[in-house]
């Protein structure tokens, strides 16, 4: 099928569809090349529609035939849907639709992985399925019958009736059509069950292929802790008989939450201690809980049309992070958060793909499932909930809930919430989800006469499309600490609201030492001058445990910034600020080894160039490797001991505590392995028990350029298992030097075990190659070129994740005018390639600011 001319859609222009749907029969006559879907769908003309032109999207499948009210019709069928003359009244619509889920390897719509039938309808997937209003604000209660010879046959809602060779299913909930799924395969199920705190028993079922069937208990634990915890916070109860996972080794994202009928990545549901890491586990059990909290953020309360993504993806991302910090812990939780966000979406807003929270226009949709829209969309909900407080958060979500239920919603309903259940005027604060970019604040002190001031400036640069941007409301956290280290002032919340604003503190017996956005608050960049030593100052004594680990990482972010552009050395203070923090056994091992990881090489480029320079990425690879160098013979004696001190006594377990300790214990392997030509790492890995330890010890040797032997060995071992084998893929890109980063690449693609067709082998390779800062930018350009040329071979395939992956150019106006030629010549490269998909011109042509 070629793509129809790619035309923007504006939310400014949205209409209420012409026509509603009072209920959906769908048939699947499943074949895989020759799968028949015939649809009868009920329609009633929408009383607030100004139109009354009927059409459907539908984009690949053959109409066979089409009927109304048991007529035949001759719909006009255009290379987006059909129009077609109807009644002015109710009517039934028949139709019967041939499509081919073998040769679909776009992943969206019907496909089959492995042998195996699943959908992937989000966002606009349902309308290679067959002819349908395809838009989120069009919900209809669905039958469907699937027939077919697999042994399971799945749909959303409750089992109707089955027998040899079919299946029925009925949802009950009205649910737009992107959260249709369908799943037929030979799998097994890891069964479960889950009573609601009303007494419904709920069937909870982790559906796989008879291989992974050991690998389902954590997912399914982690299901239960799920629906526990939101009836306990939110008050949601689940709301079918059955909940259905399925695990599916082709997938272009992480999940979906298909009512009823979660479709999963496997590598997001199946664990075991053997070949899943510790960070593995916590992504599945936050993407379960994620998927899960759906069911009331997203399915039961939908979005009105695509421009609102963030309302379900925003809170359900806000929902799953206070899930994954009450489960461990809290502060740890946020720092990880907030490392991802400045790596991803601080990325975004700072280059040519920054966008509103709620973007105004777009070509293709599966283009803004974004850092932007899912991250910086639950900051924004962080804020409103720190600026109106916890009970007053929770009356606004039992208000929304209840005032919403069953609706496709706006920002400005979820907004309207807060505002009735608070009296706030949010008409400021609505500005995070229009204005895109990165608020950066300046600070500036003054102490007189025991009276404290505290003075901000807020400024956002321009991003493409808005050049001037109005004052944000940032609730700015801040604590003061008096000179012996106590807490002078608890954390107060600072409202700002005006571009430059002044907040006094009184009765204060010295100068305080200001802790400034604890818990990172809002989601700006905080520029203010401060000595190292008030930065140690902090690392050693600040009470708010995010702003004792970003005073730390506040002075290896600027340490590694001048190192890479004057060399040098880490100085004194932060390495013995540093020490102390790693030996101090009060604190949590997470907190610690966080504390010692490095700012990643591509955020040090993004701060050298927000302070006005040319990051050089060559220069900054070496600036870490000296840094990583410095701190390991300075925390030499550390190492050792925290290293012994770390060991996990007894069975695995993959909770918060251990994980701690397993991931405080590698990173002192990683910098003990720099120390002592990789003895400790070789015996780490010879006597691993579980992956994260496998997997540490051979990250260590490599990132040395050392543990051939073991690397092959671990080859080896687990040839047979794809997901293992990704996290192999990945680590030889990971690790290669400059470079020779895109050499290792290239040698990937070339094995026999490389598959273009799957979204989890490409992305471990170029995702790796991508996130290798210094060998990606390797000055000869081999990495661009590398990249483009397999993109290029990848769009046809599987555009959407071609168009996301394109998104490794994005940074290229940071760097020096070769590497800019450079990166352009490789997009304009994918741009002339023969019919480029819609997905992957839009992202180039808004990387190259056409
Ligand atoms: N809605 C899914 C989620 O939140 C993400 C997704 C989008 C998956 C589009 C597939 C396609 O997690
Ligand atoms: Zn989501």
């Amino acid at each position: 099928m070629k793509d129809a001319a790619p035309q923007t859609i504006y939310l400014s222009d949205y209409t209420p569809p012409a026509f509603l749907v009072d209920s959906v029969h769908l048939t699947f006559r499943l074949d895989p090349e020759k799968t028949r879907v015939i649809s009868k769908v009920d329609f009633r003309p929408n009383p607030q529609a100004k139109s009354r032109a009927f059409s459907l999207h539908g984009e690949g499948p053959a109409l066979q035939w089409a009927r109304i009210d048991g007529r035949d019709v001759t719909p006009e069928i255009t290379e987006t849907g059909l129009t077609c003359e109807v009644p002015d009244a109710p009517f039934t619509w028949e139709a019967e639709v041939e499509i081919n889920p073998a040769a679909n390897t776009a992943l969206e719509g019907l496909y089959t992985s492995n042998g195996m039938y699943c959908t992937q309808c989000e966002a606009e997937g349902f309308r290679r399925i067959t002819y349908y209003p395809d838009r989120p604000d069009v919900m209809a209660p669905f039958t469907v019958r699937i027939e077919g010879s697999d042994p399971v046959l799945l749909s959303n809602g409750n089992p109707l009736n089955s027998g040899p060779g079919w299946a029925e299913w009925h949802d009950p909930w009205p649910k737009p059509a992107y959260l249709f799924a369908l799943v037929a395969g030979d799998l097994r199920a890891h069964e479960g069950s889950f009573t609601t705190r009303s007494g419904h028993e709920v069937a909870l079922n982790v559906w796989v292929r008879p291989d992974d069937i050991g690998k389902c208990a954590f997912a399914m634990e982690s299901l239960k802790k799920s629906m526990q915890w939101d009836e306990d916070k939110y008050g949601r109860e689940y709301d079918l008989d059955v909940f259905n996972i399925v695990a599916v080794d082709d997938f272009n994202m992480g999940a979906m939450e298909n009512k009823g009928l979660n479709i999963f990545n496997s590598s997001v549901v199946l664990a075991s201690p053997e070949t899943s890491t510790d960070a593995t586990f916590e992504r599945i059990e936050a993407i379960i809980a994620h998927e899960y909290f759906h069911n009331w953020t997203g399915n039961r309360i939908t979005c009105r049309d695509w421009f609102q993504l963030c309302l379900k993806e925003g809170l359900t991302v806000f929902r799953d992070a206070q899930f994954t910090a009450d489960m461990r812990s809290a502060p740890v939780k946020r720092i990880g958060d907030v490392i991802d966000l400045r790596a991803r979406q601080f990325r975004e807003d700072s280059g040519p793909l920054a966008h509103p929270v709620r973007p105004d226009s777009f070509v293709e949709i599966n283009n803004f499932y974004t850092a932007t829209v899912y991250e910086k969309g639950a900051e924004v909900i962080g804020m409103l909930k720190t600026l109106v407080g916890d009970e007053a958060y929770f009356r606004a979500l039992d208000l929304y809930f209840d005032r919403h239920d069953g609706q496709a919603c706006t920002i400005e309903d979820w907004l309207k919430v807060f505002e009735d259940a608070t009296g706030r005027d949010l008409s400021q604060f609505k500005r995070w989800y229009s204005q895109a970019g990165t608020p950066r604040l300046s600070v500036e002190e003054e102490f007189a006469d025991g009276t404290y001031t505290l003075t901000f400036e807020q400024h956002t640069p321009p991003t493409p499309g808005q050049p001037d941007k109005a004052p944000q409301v940032i609730p700015i956290a801040v604590g003061l600490l008096g000179p012996n280290g106590d807490e002078v002032q608890p954390t107060t919340v600072l409202e700002m609201t005006q571009a430059r604003q002044s907040f006094t503190f009184d009765g204060l017996g010295a100068r305080p030492v200001p802790s400034i956005l604890r818990g990172f608050s809002a989601p700006v960049t905080v520029t203010r001058d401060s000595s190292t030593n008030e930065r140690a100052f902090l690392l050693a004594h600040d009470t708010d445990p995010f702003n004792r680990w970003e005073a730390g990482r506040d002075l290896a972010r600027e340490t590694l910034m001048r190192m890479a552009q004057h060399g040098g050395a880490p100085d004194r203070g932060y390495l013995d600020a540093l020490a102390a923090v790693l030996r101090d056994d009060t604190l949590d091992p997470a907190f610690r080894a966080l504390a010692l990881r490095q700012p990643g090489q591509d955020d040090i480029a993004r701060a050298l160039h927000e302070a006005g320079h040319t990051p050089d990425p060559e220069a900054i690879f070496h600036a870490a490797d000296r840094f990583g160098a410095a701190l390991a013979e300075h925390l030499k004696d550390t190492l050792h001991a925290l290293y012994t001190a770390m060991d996990v006594p007894g069975p695995y377990r993959p909770d918060a505590d251990d994980a701690g300790r397993r991931d405080l214990q590698n990173a002192a392997l990683a910098l003990k392995t720099r120390l002592d030509g990789g003895a400790a790492a070789r015996t780490q890995f010879a006597a691993a028990g579980n992956m994260t330890q496998q997997l540490g010890a051979l990250s260590s040797l490599m990132a040395q350029g050392l543990g051939d032997a073991e690397n092959t060995a671990f080859a080896e071992q687990w040839h047979d298992d794809r997901l293992v084998m990704d996290r192999w893929f990945a680590l030889q890109v990971a690790h290669a030097r400059l470079e020779e980063a895109p050499k290792t690449a290239a040698q990937m693609t070339a094995r026999s075990d490389f598959n273009l067709k799957n979204p989890n082998r490409f992305r471990a390779v170029f995702g790796a190659l991508a996130g290798n800062a210094g060998g990606f930018h390797a000055a000869s350009g081999a990495g661009y070129e590398l990249l483009a040329d397999w993109l290029i071979r990848l769009d046809p395939i599987n555009p959407q994740t071609t168009a996301r992956m394109c998104a490794a150019f994005q940074t290229w106006p940071r760097y020096d005018a070769d590497r800019q030629a450079r990166i352009k010549a490789a997009l304009h490269r994918i741009q002339n390639a023969p019919s480029l998909s819609r997905d992957t011109a839009e992202m180039v042509a808004r990387i190259l600011g056409d």
